[in-house]
């Protein structure tokens, strides 16, 4: 049994994974950051290290299980806010060492990709995996479970980034890719017309800042009175542009690789017309397609656990001067 920590941006997480399996996944979203209208750094190591102990301890009695049923501590060491992580991190060496269990240092990437293990244990690579979140947009072939291979990235701003950004700048809050999809449901996606970066380009790359340039100057061509009755088709237009980047780069790299099996992690694969999409485009082609439920998609600690099964760990007490990184 495996009790994983993820404190790696604004979410304070704690689960209890046994093989691919979840017996509890808790996450408490810090609602602080809302009024700044994005993360503030200190904000979240602060919030993290007041309720890290509290999470901990909601994982284990959801999961009905103490730490003398654990085997091995895993966290989430890299990348992220350098002080988020080192609250997990801190607390992950705590209590490996007054247990003297090994500690598993886990990639965050590599747990949303192991987000998928758990949706559909039987899952084994090859498959080709797009991670699209707030800080990354990227395809890989993951060629074994260890070995992910970086086919394109963004060149610019993350996925969620472009989202996060286009809902502040039509003022709909933060996190901005729920508000754009809630707002988008009335809306006509076909109303504006927003560029798809590297469309038509043979590369797997994305980018998205033109993206939010176009949005400016649509917006700066209303008045205040156009732009609140605008705000569906802004919002579904918008959204439509950042799916339709994702799902073609995606599908483009499942030919190219000629994998038949394709993985969407990250926060943004929790975004409902995406899943839709590639529903239908993967059901049409042929291909098998995982998308985790949208609260493994979204940070959390089952899938660093799932990620810790295929991580070495490392033994007591030698992981006391292990670090966090951001990068
Ligand atoms: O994976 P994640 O929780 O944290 C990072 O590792 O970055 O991803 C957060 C990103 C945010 O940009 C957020 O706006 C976006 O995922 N997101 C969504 C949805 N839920 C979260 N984007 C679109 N639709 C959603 N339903
Ligand atoms: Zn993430």
């Amino acid at each position: 049994m495996i009790l994983a920590i993820e404190t790696s941006c604004d979410d304070t997480c704690a689960a209890v994974v046994n093989g691919r399996r979840a017996l509890s996944n808790v996450v408490h979203t810090q609602a602080e950051h809302a009024r700044y209208g994005g993360v503030v750094p200190e904000v979240a190591s602060r919030s993290h290290l007041e309720r890290i102990d509290g999470v901990v301890a909601l994982a284990l009695a959801e999961a009905g299980a103490s730490l003398d049923d654990v085997d091995r501590i895993a966290v989430t060491v890299r990348p992220g806010l350098v002080g988020a992580l080192l609250v997990g991190v801190a607390a992950a060496k705590g209590l490996a060492y007054a247990r003297k269990l090994p500690l598993v240092p886990v990639d965050h990437l590599e747990g949303h990709v192991a987000a998928a293990y758990l949706t559909d244990p039987n899952l084994e690579p090859p498959f080709v995996a797009l991670i699209a979140s707030g800080g990354h947009t990227a395809l890989y072939s993951v060629d074994g479970e260890k070995k992910m291979n970086l086919l394109g990235e963004t060149l610019d701003d993350a996925a969620g980034e472009a989202l996060d950004k286009g809902a502040r700048m039509l003022g709909l809050g933060f996190p901005g890719g729920p508000a754009i999809s809630k707002t988008s449901r009335d809306g006509d996606s076909a109303r504006y017309d927003f560029p798809v970066g590297l469309r038509d380009k043979k590369n797997l790359d994305f980018s998205f800042s033109g993206l939010k340039t176009s949005l400016l100057y649509k917006l700066k061509a209303l008045d205040e009175e156009q732009t609140s009755e605008e705000m569906p088709h802004l919002a579904a237009s918008y959204e439509a542009a950042v799916v339709e980047a994702l799902s073609r780069k995606l599908l483009q790299a499942a030919d190219l690789q000629q994998s038949s099996t394709l993985v969407v992690a990250g926060g943004v694969a929790a975004n409902r017309l995406l899943r839709e999409t590639l529903e239908s485009e993967c059901k049409e082609r042929g291909l098998r397609l995982i998308i985790p439920p949208p609260v493994l998609c979204t940070d959390n600690a089952a899938m660093i656990g799932a990620a810790a099964l295929n991580t070495s760990s490392v033994p007591f007490p030698d992981y006391l001067n292990l670090n966090a990184r951001s990068v």
